[in-house]
């Protein structure tokens, strides 16, 4: 049996996160390989019920303790129900964000404490983690101008925006290992072409 892959996509709002994961997703694709494409949060019944709490703009009393435990909750349900089966069977899954999105928003964002934050997140995935990951980055205006300013997270300030993008920058320098950061202000194919560069480096 071939071996499980855990791959993660993070990055700020409109970093493109979800065209380049369609394009690593095919990359494995080529090689006969069947890629579980999952979103955080959301991707089981009742992680996606939660999504819809913590991206609903009504929500706008949510304290971050709240938030920070919805988003966990959130992937609690995930890892148990897809992604250590899908590991333990071999697949490669490929995730739109994880628990350095925890960091990046609520730990450098709304300015949760790293132990509290980390402590949780031990609880939720025991010793699991991504093998890749790629944090895309881009100026948080053009980020933001790409999609829009819809959702509950979306609409939070420029400033918070400002640090969730420097706390990704932050994450990628701490974690050079497991952590490739390519900026997205450049055509689409160029970003591709430095995936596959290091999709063929880890996989080829
Ligand atoms: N170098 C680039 N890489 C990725 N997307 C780019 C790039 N240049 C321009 N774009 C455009 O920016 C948009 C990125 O949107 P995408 O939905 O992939 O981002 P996202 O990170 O998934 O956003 P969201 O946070 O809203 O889910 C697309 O319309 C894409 O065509
Ligand atoms: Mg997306």
């Amino acid at each position: 049996m071939q071996k499980g892959i855990f791959i993660t996509f993070e990055g700020s709002e409109g970093s493109g996160k979800s065209t380049h994961i369609r394009f690593a997703a095919s990359y494995f694709r080529k090689r006969g390989r069947r890629p579980l494409m999952i979103r955080e949060p959301g991707s089981t019944r009742s992680s996606e019920a939660i999504r819809r709490i913590l991206l609903d703009p009504q929500n706008k009393k949510m304290g971050q303790a709240t938030e920070l435990l919805l988003y966990l909750a959130a992937r609690a349900q995930l890892v148990e129900e897809k992604i250590l089966p899908a590991l333990k069977a071999g697949r490669v899954i490929i995730s739109d964000r994880f628990e350095d999105s925890t960091l990046a928003y609520q730990g450098f964002g709304a300015g949760i404490s790293r132990h509290t934050i980390e402590s949780f997140s031990r609880f939720v995935r025991g010793s699991l983690k991504p093998d890749l990951t790629f944090i895309l980055d881009i100026h948080p205006q053009k980020g933001l101008a790409r999609g829009g300013r819809h959702d509950r997270v979306e609409k939070k300030s420029d400033a918070f925006h400002r640090r969730v993008r420097n706390g990704f920058l932050t994450l990628a320098r701490q974690n050079k290992k497991r952590i490739v950061l390519l900026s997205t202000d450049k055509p689409v194919r160029e970003v591709q072409q430095q995936i596959l560069k290091h999709l063929k480096r880890f996989y080829g």
